[in-house]
């Protein structure tokens, strides 16, 4: 029928229409904060390396990172915990920043050289006028032959204001979060063995030379004529319970108090309308899934849960099929001070 044809058509108009706006409409309407204790920087955290770069705040709760042409910067937490919710008000650093990652992670790389275990939220910097994007990853019981990449873009700017970045690990479930907006959920399943992390993690957070990987693929490096590049710390939150990663079984037992704190917790539960957010935010902001690049991994890994409307989206590479202007990169990316990384997507 005609009608029907004309109706199909006006929406289409409509919905045409609508598009620009939708996309500036915040994700996520009316969040309220999460209700966190933050600590001073001194109380919980350590310089890692490039002291002279790790610029605390006058009042003690924050800490600037800087990257010159001669080091890089970082801070890891005093203590290794078992589960824990580990956060942080960042703000990147602007204008030219192609070559650069501003990590956030946990690992216990240094202790488990073989066999560690890694969360992360990495962030790529990019060339003038170009936005910041950024990826999220596990490791278990050093799977780090098995990435588990998604790479998203964010829907503001990141380097004119502080925004939380957040990474909850329990038992059962991994979120990463921006601001209060969960952007990424691993369940634990059976079938991920020891892919699951498992065992006492610090927090890491560094700036570095990233510029064999981080842009174009290494095409973009780190362009010192416009150092020192600031990434900027505050507000930090730690929780979790502070653990020998040796001693792994009296820990479990004295941690169940901390554990169920945690997991009773605001940010543990993910409540409709932050599920709605969740797949507002991977409809518009994800631009590669490990689990829909099928090239990589013909069997989706077993936490995947493949959207068959999501899944549409994507190639085989995993990355977008419109809208994702990211060439094929073949450089790996080398080993280096931040996140300890070995096999990278191809994105
Ligand atoms: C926030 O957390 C503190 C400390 O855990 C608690 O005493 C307080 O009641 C909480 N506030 C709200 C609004 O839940
Ligand atoms: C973790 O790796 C170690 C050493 O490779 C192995 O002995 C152990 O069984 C693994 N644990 C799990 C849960 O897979």
């Amino acid at each position: 029928m005609d009608g029907l044809r004309c109706l199909q058509g006006t929406l289409a108009l409509v919905s045409l229409l609508l598009l620009p706006l939708a996309t500036t409409l915040p994700i996520f309407a009316n969040a309220v904060p999460f209700n966190l204790t933050t600590i001073p920087f001194d109380e919980g955290y350590n310089p890692l390396f490039g002291d002279g770069n790790l610029v605390r705040s006058p009042d003690g709760k924050g800490v600037r990172l800087l990257l010159d042409r001669f080091t890089g910067s970082g801070f890891i937490s005093s203590s290794l915990y078992n589960h824990g919710f580990f956060s942080a008000k960042i703000k990147l650093p602007s204008d030219y920043t192609a070559g650069i990652c501003v990590a956030f992670y946990t690992s216990n790389a240094d202790v488990f050289e073989k066999n560690h275990d890694e969360l992360d939220i990495e962030f790529l910097g990019n060339t003038e006028g170009k936005p910041w994007r950024f990826q999220t990853n596990m490791y278990g019981n050093g799977s780090t032959n098995r990435g588990r990449e998604e790479r998203y873009r964010l829907w503001f700017d990141p380097t004119q204001d502080f925004h939380r970045y957040s990474i909850l690990w329990t038992p059962n479930n991994i979120i990463f979060y921006v601001d209060e907006v969960p952007i990424r959920e691993v369940i634990r399943k059976e079938a991920m063995g020891g892919d699951y992390p498992s065992k006492p993690m610090s927090l890491y957070a560094t700036i570095w030379d990233a510029s064999s990987w981080a842009t174009n693929g290494g095409k973009a490096g780190v362009n010192y004529k416009y150092a020192p590049f600031v990434a900027e710390f505050k507000d930090l939150v730690l929780e979790g319970c502070p653990a020998d990663p040796i001693q792994q079984l009296p820990v479990a037992e004295a941690c169940a108090e901390k554990l169920s704190y945690l997991t009773s917790q605001d940010y543990s539960v993910i409540s409709r309308v932050r599920r709605a957010a969740m797949r507002r935010f991977r409809q518009r902001y994800m631009y590669y899934s490990y689990c829909y690049d099928s090239l990589r991994y013909p069997v989706p890994q077993p936490e995947c849960d493949i959207l068959a409307t999501e899944k549409a989206r994507f190639k085989d590479t995993g990355r977008l099929k419109f809208g994702g202007s990211h060439k094929k990169q073949p450089k790996r990316r080398s080993r280096n001070r931040g996140a300890t990384t070995d096999n990278q997507a191809d994105v």
